[in-house]
């Protein structure tokens, strides 16, 4: 927008926008309603029921079992329908549809960086195509920090509780045209998805105080008609899809000597496990999804698969955030045993 308009909302550009700001009216209205009722029989009450006499006395109050049944009864029947009414929406917002359009993003101090399947990569844009739901998997890289003046000849390695503070940088991932919001973490993935219903630009936030330059991790996010998109695309150098960044990574950490499809492999095969549980060598068991992937890539030993030997090395500092997006990324594409026959 190049002209200033004044708007108490922003635009309404996403299928669940109308339906939040729906149930925010109506906390608004009740809110309103309630203190208007409370604060104007108050000042009704205050000059009715005044003392008129120097010696008056109030008359004792008669309880009446229909009046306490109805102030229990009302607000109860009002809450529950908040509570119905704000859930349902946000078990929509909870889950995403199976044909949305995954795209990878990183939170760093302070940009966002975001890459698609097809492997373009934007930096604190995001560029879609109209008529189509779009799912972010989300991370933030910020790591331990260290205070470091070689002119001093000091280096300061934070105490465990500063590097707790620094470690735990959050982001929040917020587009308000959109109605979404989703804190962006470091050590694991979280999820938001949104279906844009009109083109346009719209602002992109950080929503969580993450440092000094908090207020520079802005960007927009681009709703495309898809011909628009289509030339968008088309000038874009599109460098590697994750999942082919991630099969040349399996290959070259040498991840494909123990994870084999062989009957001898030192790891399990890690096709067509997605979303399923996996028994744990000790007992108990584990979903294998992107979180847990990420687990074993960093520390494997924290969960390994029953049948198995804990012998994998750590990569932790040898792969980025997006490099370990990138293996999830090709993981997620391996077969199930006994499907289509892997090169590997
Ligand atoms: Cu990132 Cu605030």
């Amino acid at each position: 927008m190049s002209r200033f308009t004044f708007a108490l909302f922003p635009e309404q550009a996403s299928t669940v926008a109308a339906g939040v700001d729906h149930v925010f009216y109506f906390l608004l209205g009740i809110s309103a309603f309630f203190t208007l009722l409370i604060a104007g029989l108050i000042a009704v009450f205050m000059v009715r029921f005044r003392r008129r006499s120097a010696d008056g006395v109030g008359i004792p109050v008669r309880p009446s079992l229909a009046l306490e049944a109805a102030w229990t009864g009302i607000p109860l029947g009002i809450v529950m329908i908040i509570f119905f009414w704000g859930a349902s929406i946000f078990a929509t917002m909870q889950h995403p549809p199976a044909d949305a359009v995954p795209i990878n993003v990183v939170g760093k101090q302070w940009m966002w960086k975001l890459q698609h399947m097809e492997g373009q990569r934007e930096i604190n844009e995001l560029h879609i195509p109209l008529g189509r739901a779009v799912r972010l998997k989300m991370t933030s890289e910020d790591v331990i920090h260290s205070f470091y003046v070689p002119a001093f000849r000091v280096k300061h390695v934070l105490l465990h509780a500063e590097r707790r503070h620094i470690k735990d940088v959050i982001h929040s991932f917020y587009v308000p045209a959109f109605r979404v919001k989703q804190d962006v973490l470091p050590g694991r993935y979280t999820q938001m998805w949104f279906h844009p219903t009109k083109p346009g630009k719209y602002h992109l936030f950080c929503a969580e105080y993450c440092g000094t330059k908090h207020s520079q991790m802005i960007g927009h996010v681009f709703v495309m008609e898809p011909l628009d998109y289509q030339k968008w695309l088309a000038g874009v150098s599109a460098s590697e899809s994750p999942r082919d960044a991630g099969e040349k990574l399996f290959a070259s950490l040498r991840c494909d000597t123990c994870h084999n499809t062989t009957s001898t492999a030192r790891g399990p095969w890690l096709g067509g496990l997605g979303g399923s549980d996996v028994p744990l060598l000790g007992g108990g068991k584990v979903k294998f999804d992107a979180d847990y992937v990420r687990e074993s890539i960093l520390a494997p030993n924290a969960k390994t698969v029953a049948g198995f030997q804990p012998l994998m090395p750590t990569y932790a500092g040898q792969v980025s955030e997006e490099q370990i997006l990138a293996l999830i990324a090709y993981i997620e594409t391996l077969p199930a045993p006994g499907g289509p026959k892997e090169a590997k």
